[in-house]
């Protein structure tokens, strides 16, 4: 195991009526003047928006709202949430809403207190400080609710990237599992994606002796794989949605990925899809994931086949431990394609003529990404051709 330093600092307030705590803890952490940001209308129609205004209120906060921040969240709605910042000495972000909404308060907070562009933290300058940023959530995937990152597309080039940076972590974070009840079915799928996928970007590692981490991870991905169902079947079952809700959570908050590396790949090929078609992140890494696996398998065939055998039940073939890595494999397709993700680039409507342009803006290139296996420009266009 690697050394380590893991500082997770945000409160997480979970559990049914949480939302209502809104104003106390704002309060407690020092919020006097909060801007109040969310998406495009869910949390209007719900009624939760409604229900946070008067928790504020109750507490004498003053607050100003911005909504609208659509799914793969835009640098327009920064820059305006920016302005407003610095305009009305706003000295709290409150995003009510998913990854997106969560993400673009991020971003907010970042350019808020920084005189430069806000962008330059996406493009690799380092994270000093940011504005205190608060979530209540209503979906369970991006685990942005206790993770150090962002994730922003430019719209002058629909760049999709990343920045990551402690001062990002929520100070709290309302997680009340009864607001996910309201997702749709494909929504919740997205965010099961997704969950997966951060605890999988931290399982294929060529780290050794990291049992804890291996086998917290195993926990985490087999619960997510026995609620989702329940979830889809029921989406009002609140034990179901709360185990998942948490296991967002602690998917992304980096428990599992703390004295191991981890790889980013498959995000990183996933960000161009979802900036070139709109997609949600979440499909876009069903595909993804896949045809990154088959392609970098053999790095360590044994850790995938541990992965098959632990995770989906499969056999240990030990004449063959190629075949079990395989169908561990196959097993995950299986398992997106029964809660309605698309594994192929036709199911997501992306199309093979595009892959240069994707590689191109991926603009690796004579660098590499990831470190499980580090790619080329060469294998990012071989993997695209493996999801196709
Ligand atoms: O915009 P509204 O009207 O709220 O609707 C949203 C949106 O259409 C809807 N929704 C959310 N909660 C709902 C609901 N509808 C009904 N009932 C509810 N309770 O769901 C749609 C998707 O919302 P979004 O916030 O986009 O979802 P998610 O949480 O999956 O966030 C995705 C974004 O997070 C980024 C992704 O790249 C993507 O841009 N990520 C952020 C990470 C981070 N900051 O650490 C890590 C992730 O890997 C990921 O890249
Ligand atoms: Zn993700």
């Amino acid at each position: 195991m690697d050394n380590f330093n893991f500082h997770s600092p945000t409160n997480f307030i979970f559990g049914k009526g949480t939302e209502n705590q809104a104003g106390k803890q704002v309060k407690r952490y020092g919020g006097t003047k909060v801007l109040v940001h969310f998406g495009g209308g869910s949390v209007i129609k719900s009624g939760l928006l409604d229900r946070v205004k008067a928790s504020l209120a109750a507490e004498n906060i003053t607050l100003i709202e911005l909504g609208g921040v659509q799914p793969n969240p835009r640098s327009g709605l920064v820059y305006k949430g920016i302005e407003i910042c610095k305009k009305e000495n706003i000295d709290f972000i409150l995003a009510v809403g998913g990854g997106s909404a969560i993400d673009s308060a991020k971003a907010i907070a970042l350019g808020a207190v920084y005189d430069g562009d806000f962008w330059d933290f996406y493009e690799g300058k380092r994270i000093e400080k940011a504005l205190p940023v608060a979530t209540i959530l209503t979906i369970a995937a991006a685990g942005s609710e206790g993770s150090m990152g962002t994730v922003v597309t430019h719209e002058n080039g629909m760049l999709k990237r990343a920045a990551n940076g402690d001062p990002l972590r929520p100070v709290f974070s309302i997680l009340n599992p009864e607001l996910t009840c309201t997702l749709p079915p494909y929504q919740t799928a997205c965010g099961t994606t997704d969950m997966m996928a951060h605890v999988m970007e931290r399982y294929f590692t060529n780290t050794k002796n990291v049992e804890i981490t291996d086998r917290l991870s195993e926990g985490i991905l087999l619960t997510i794989i026995k609620e989702t169902p329940k979830a889809l079947a029921n989406p009002n079952d609140y034990e179901a949605r709360a185990n998942l809700m948490w296991a967002g959570m602690v998917a992304h908050n980096d428990t599992c990925g703390v004295g191991r590396e981890s790889d980013w790949s498959s995000h990183n090929l996933e960000h161009e899809l979802s900036a070139l078609y709109d997609v949600a992140h979440g499909a876009g890494l069903a595909v993804m994931f896949p045809a990154w696996m088959k392609y970098v398998m053999h790095q360590n065939v044994m850790l995938f086949a541990q992965f098959a055998v632990r995770v989906w039940g499969c056999e240990m073939d030990f004449q063959d431990p190629e075949k079990t890595a395989l169908q561990g494999i196959k097993r995950y397709e299986q398992f997106m394609t029964s809660i309605g993700m698309p594994i192929r680039f036709s199911q997501l409507g992306a199309k093979a003529e595009d892959i240069p342009v994707m590689v191109k803006t991926l603009g690796l290139g004579n660098k590499t990404m990831g470190s499980f296996v580090k790619l080329t420009e060469e294998d990012v266009r071989k993997i695209y051709e493996l999801a196709v």
